[in-house]
């Protein structure tokens, strides 16, 4: 392993009935709250009433951020940060998924630096401080409600930008499985799929000696893979949300990274692929994550067969690690497709014509990933493969 420090400061409020508490926890931090949303999903299912009684009981004055993207603009970042100040506000409240979460980080940063934000995104600066902020989580996917992740695109350079503040970690999280409900199909299968991947992106790792991180991932792959089947079947199932919420969070909070160098060259791909053609993230994970195990079992197929053999419980006896690795890598393809996850970037409509600016975005270092560098020839090779 290598050297490291953990400090994960977030506070999971988690369980039916939880949000009451933010007017325990607000008070902490002032009483003049921007409340951050997304398209429309709050105020349909009622939770956005259920916000604004709780801080009217608390007498808070409240701003208001509404229209926050899927795929979050810096745009939108920028309009919250002029609504902090000029409204002299004291905390933001993220009511959403983790694009609400992710630019309400991004304007709790930008609040608190004089330049453009977009230094802070692409870590030209770093953030030195930042607003607090508080979440309610209503889709579990990210893990941004755990973490200090902020992921943010400028829409006129087609570019989509993660930064990492320890500021920036909410300072409490509301975790109702319940208020999980609503999500739509399609969106649950994408945060099934993003929540294995961020597993994998810390399973393929390029350090040494990590049994106790690499086990742990396993029992998180294995949890949602028991689960995820009836999830899709059943929608308002409080277990199986209840499941898959905590699979989220601890799938991206920090613990399967512990003293390992992760890889993460998916993920830059991914968000290149999303600056580009603004798909869902996890719609994107699902197709590029078997190319990418598929380009790199050539020169590392032992862990990918390790995967296959403790998680997809594949039969190791008598075959070499590059045939389990190609077994694993078929049998994640099937069990995506199974919960009806998509399969190729035609499926959104994305053909060859991009894939040099996709390419050329995913560079977000000369090299990208640790388990296997990637240079620009290789992420133009597993982007082919995905047409
Ligand atoms: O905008 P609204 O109306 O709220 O609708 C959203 C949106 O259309 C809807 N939704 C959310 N909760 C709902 C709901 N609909 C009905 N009922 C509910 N309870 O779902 C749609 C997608 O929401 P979004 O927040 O975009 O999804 P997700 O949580 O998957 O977040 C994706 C974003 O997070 C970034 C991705 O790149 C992408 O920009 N990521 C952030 C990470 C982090 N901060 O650590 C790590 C990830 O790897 C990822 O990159
Ligand atoms: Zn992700």
């Amino acid at each position: 392993m290598k050297t490291f420090q953990f400090h994960n400061p977030t506070k999971l409020l988690f369980g039916k009935g939880m949000l009451s508490k933010i007017k325990e926890e607000i008070p902490a931090y002032g009483k003049r709250v921007l409340v951050v949303y997304g398209g429309g999903s709050i105020k349909r299912s009622g939770l956005y009433d259920q916000v604004m009684v709780h801080l009217k009981e608390i007498g808070a004055f409240v701003a208001e951020l509404s229209g926050v993207e899927p795929n979050p603009r810096l745009t939108t970042v920028n309009k919250g940060i002029a609504l902090i100040k000029e409204n002299n506000l004291d905390f933001i409240l993220a009511v959403g998924g983790g694009s609400v979460i992710d630019c309400a980080k991004a304007i709790a940063a930008g609040s608190r630096y004089d330049g453009d934000v977009w230094d802070i995104v692409t870590g030209k600066a770093s953030a030195s401080s930042a607003m607090p902020i508080g979440t309610v989580l209503t889709l579990a996917a990210t893990g941004s409600e755990m973490n200090g992740n902020s992921v943010i695109t400028n829409w006129e350079t087609n570019s989509k930008r993660a930064f990492n503040s320890i500021h920036v970690y909410p300072r409490f999280s509301i975790l109702d499985p319940e208020l999980t409900y609503t999500v739509p199909l399609d969106q649950t299968i994408y945060g099934i799929v993003d929540i294995m991947s961020h597993v994998f992106e810390q399973y393929f790792h390029a350090s040494s000696n990590a049994p106790l991180q690499e086990r742990i991932g396993e029992a998180i792959l294995q949890s949602v893979i028991v689960t995820a089947p009836k999830l899709v079947k059943d929608l308002h199932n409080y277990e199986n949300r209840e499941t898959m919420m905590l699979n989220g969070t601890l799938a991206l909070n920090g613990i399967t990274a512990m003293g390992v160098q992760a890889d993460w060259a998916t993920h830059d791909i991914e968000h290149a692929v999303s600056a580009v053609h603004d798909i869902p993230h996890g719609g994107g994970l699902a197709i590029l994550f078997p190319r990418w195990m598929e380009h790199v079992a050539g020169s590392k197929p032992y862990k990918i067969a390790q995967l296959g053999v403790r998680v997809f419980k594949l039969d190791p006896t008598g075959k070499s690690d590059s045939l389990l690795a190609m077994e694993t890598i078929t049998s994640l393809k099937q069990f995506w497709s199974s919960i009806g996850a998509p399969t190729s970037l035609s499926y959104y409509e994305i053909d060859h014509k991009e894939i040099e600016l996709m390419a050329d975005r995913a560079m977000v270092a000369p090299t990208i990933g640790s388990y296997v560098p990637l240079n620009k020839e290789d992420v133009k090779s597993i982007l082919q493969r995905s047409l």
